[in-house]
């Protein structure tokens, strides 16, 4: 049976929630599930807006059909194609073999890899300042290349002021009934997962994010519909401000990312009485177990604090396979502009710190503190010693 919700008077939500997908894009763990959104507009032509995942076809097509209300299908609008908004096209245009593509000559392109040429007589090319008029309502396309991939636009829909963004402004986790972002506590229940979308997805792509938001400045906007997450009616400045400072590598907060690894609860103990030092010292603390804590996660955090510890135990004469993996996702997000501090441990030849500084040292505008500590198997009284100094100097390098 359907499952739709009115966005406006000519505008339905026909996506679908997939609670039963735990890992997205083969890496990202999910608690609560993903959301693919698609919209249906009905005018003197009817225009879909992107499709959903194969995981939902089948409520997918019922929500179409349901939405249509007996009309054909006009056109079908493709911002982006990555397989969770593209993979069930084809078998949408197998019902609607009336309808043509819309999109620009590199989704066209990308519709050649995944799906051959068969659709090829269907599609009408627009590009960058195209207009498609289609009733009363009109939209206008925009590039956004590399928010995600590089064949990715938007579209404007002039009349209702509409800005359909693709992947920007999205969220990890299912609707659940919601739609609408004040429909829900955004900042204070999806602000965690809406980051940690961004920075792992599209963290890398920050100038083209920068490029995207201010074209999108010159707009006059009421709605923005993503292709994940809700639909923004309000608060756009709240958003486009976190979106600013992620694209921007700027922290949200000053506050200390503490990750490490830890063998046997030595290197643990080590960040436990550093944390303890820095909360004293009323510095905002968060605390994460590499063995426990996906990476994902840290990215995140570690694109919403100013300062990042990293505690590694030597293994192999190397850094921790783990604390190793995070700097290597660090790197490849290009996150710059933090403040490190470095915490090693080696039975007998300890070598991650210096190892550690050097994976930093590949990442733009780091600054790391002299105040390091090597710990040999445990913390003794000299390395706690120097454990206080460094939450002195951490403290110091926050005013
Ligand atoms: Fe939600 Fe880049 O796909």
């Amino acid at each position: 049976m359907h499952c739709v919700r009115k966005v406006n008077e000519s505008l339905t939500w026909v996506g679908a929630d997939d609670r039963k997908i735990h890992i997205f894009e083969g890496i990202y763990p999910l608690k609560r599930g993903m959301s693919y959104n698609s919209y249906l507009l009905k005018d003197e032509k009817t225009v879909l807006l992107d499709t959903v995942d194969k995981a939902c076809l089948e409520t997918f097509l019922e929500n179409v059909e349901f939405a249509l209300a007996g009309r054909k299908l006009d056109y079908v609008i493709v911002h982006h194609m990555e397989p969770d908004h593209s993979s069930t096209l084809k078998t949408l245009l197998d019902y609607h073999k009336e309808a043509t593509i819309v999109c620009n000559q590199k989704i066209l392109n990308m519709i050649h890899q995944f799906f051959g040429k068969d659709l090829d007589a269907k599609v009408h090319l627009v590009n960058e300042g195209d207009t498609l008029n289609v009733g009363e309502h009109t939209f206008t396309f925009v590039n956004a290349p590399m928010v995600h991939w590089p064949e990715v636009m938007m579209s404007y829909e002039m009349k209702d002021k509409i800005l359909f963004s693709a992947d920007a402004f999205g969220t990890f986790g299912a609707l659940n009934g919601h739609l609408f972002n004040d429909e829900v506590d955004f900042f204070n229940d999806y602000l965690d997962e809406a980051r940690r979308y961004y920075t792992n997805i599209v963290g890398k792509y920050g100038p083209q994010v920068q490029a995207v938001l201010k074209k999108a400045s010159g707009l006059d906007i009421k709605l923005i519909c993503p292709l994940h997450g809700f639909v923004w009616r309000n608060d756009f400045a709240k958003i486009i401000e976190k979106y600013n400072l992620w694209s921007t590598y700027t922290p949200e907060e000053k506050g200390v990312l503490i990750a490490y690894s830890s063998v046997y609860g030595h290197t643990e103990n080590a960040m436990n009485i550093l944390a303890c030092q820095l909360v004293k010292r009323g510095v905002k603390v968060d605390v994460y177990d590499l063995s426990l804590t996906d990476v994902s996660v840290v990215v995140s955090n570690a694109f919403k604090y100013s300062h990042i510890v990293l505690g590694s135990t030597t293994y192999n004469m190397g850094i921790f396979l783990l604390m190793h993996n995070l700097l290597h996702d660090l790197q490849a997000h290009n996150l710059s502009s933090r403040t490190i501090a470095i915490v090693e441990n080696g039975s007998w030849a300890p070598q991650a710190g210096k190892l550690m500084k050097e994976e930093v040292n590949k990442m733009k505008n780091m600054t790391i503190l002299e105040e390091d500590v090597t710990i040999k198997s445990s913390v003794d009284e000299d390395s706690y010693l120097k454990l206080i100094a460094l939450a002195d100097a951490i403290k110091k390098s926050l005013e």
